[in-house]
């Protein structure tokens, strides 16, 4: 079993629904001290306040991580109420189901902007601080299936998650000397609101049919990665790894 995380702080961002609501709760359970961004406050703030206990505080924060001020911000403000961040999972992130001739500009720098330069900025500031803290720490990326392999009408958040997957890598080669490790976990389809409409259409049923086994996961399916991921002694040596959670749909 991966250790306790009692003690440490998490940074969840993205966690006002789907799996960024899920891993807080997890980090939480788990004993760590979570801080639950997005830009719903209200949303992290109804979260926090259900896991939040005297001895293992949990606090919400505004965070647009499309904005790096607004990054900044809410990290300080995270370190200010809870103490230094060990644990960062980076999950903040939105989806586009477009035909490549329909993707406007807009549309290509919604996904890009959040999904990679939020994360890229969000991983940067985050460990900064732990550098310069001489603690260590563990950062987790959400990447994707989607980082491997082509999926039907979603270029542009491919290209994102898969350049998330490089981004990953290079921040296990530079930042592993400081003891911090960097990885990925790439979940398969999970059911959350990112894909509910589209699962619950044609599409979906389309989908469903082509799956290894005929069915999408569910958030709890990535609890055991995603706590081997963030352990101090479990995962000493795991760095730059992409690891695949996703009923085997890569290999197919
Ligand atoms: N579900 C799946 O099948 C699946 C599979 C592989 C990877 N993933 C990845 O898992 C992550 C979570 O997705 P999900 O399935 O849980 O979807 P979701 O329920 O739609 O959650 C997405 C989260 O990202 C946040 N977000 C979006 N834009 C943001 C921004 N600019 N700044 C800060 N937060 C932002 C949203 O919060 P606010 O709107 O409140 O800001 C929300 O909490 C994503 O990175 C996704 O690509 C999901």
């Amino acid at each position: 079993m991966p250790d306790r995380l009692d003690g440490r702080v998490a940074f969840v961002s993205g966690a006002s629904s789907g799996l960024g609501a899920h891993f807080a709760e997890v980090l939480a359970d788990a004993g760590a001290r979570v801080a639950l961004a997005a830009r719903r406050l209200e949303r992290v703030e109804a979260l926090a306040k259900r896991l939040n206990l005297p001895e293992r505080p949990a606090a919400a924060f505004a965070c647009d991580v499309t904005n790096i001020v607004n990054i900044r911000q809410a990290v300080a403000a995270t370190e200010a109420a809870l103490g230094p961040i060990d644990i960062l999972i980076n999950n903040a992130g939105v989806s586009a189901t477009q035909k490549i001739v329909d993707v406007s500009e807009a549309d290509y720098d919604l996904v890009m902007d959040t999904n990679l330069k939020g994360a890229f900025f969000l991983a940067q500031e985050i460990g900064r601080r732990m550098i310069e803290g001489g603690r260590g720490g563990r950062i987790v990326n959400i990447a994707s299936v989607a980082s491997f392999k082509v999926l039907g009408q979603l270029a542009t958040y491919g290209m994102s998650k898969a350049a998330l997957a490089q981004m990953t890598k290079a921040m296990a080669v530079e930042w592993g000397r400081h003891e911090i490790n960097v990885n990925a976990l790439c979940p398969g389809y999970i059911g959350t609101e990112i894909n509910a409409d589209f699962l619950a259409g044609e599409g979906g049923k389309k989908l469903l049919a082509k799956l290894p086994r005929h069915r999408v996961g569910e958030p709890r399916d990535l609890d055991g990665a995603l706590l081997l991921l963030v352990s101090g002694e479990e995962s000493r040596f795991i760095n730059g790894a992409l690891l695949s959670v996703d009923d085997g749909l890569v290999l197919t």
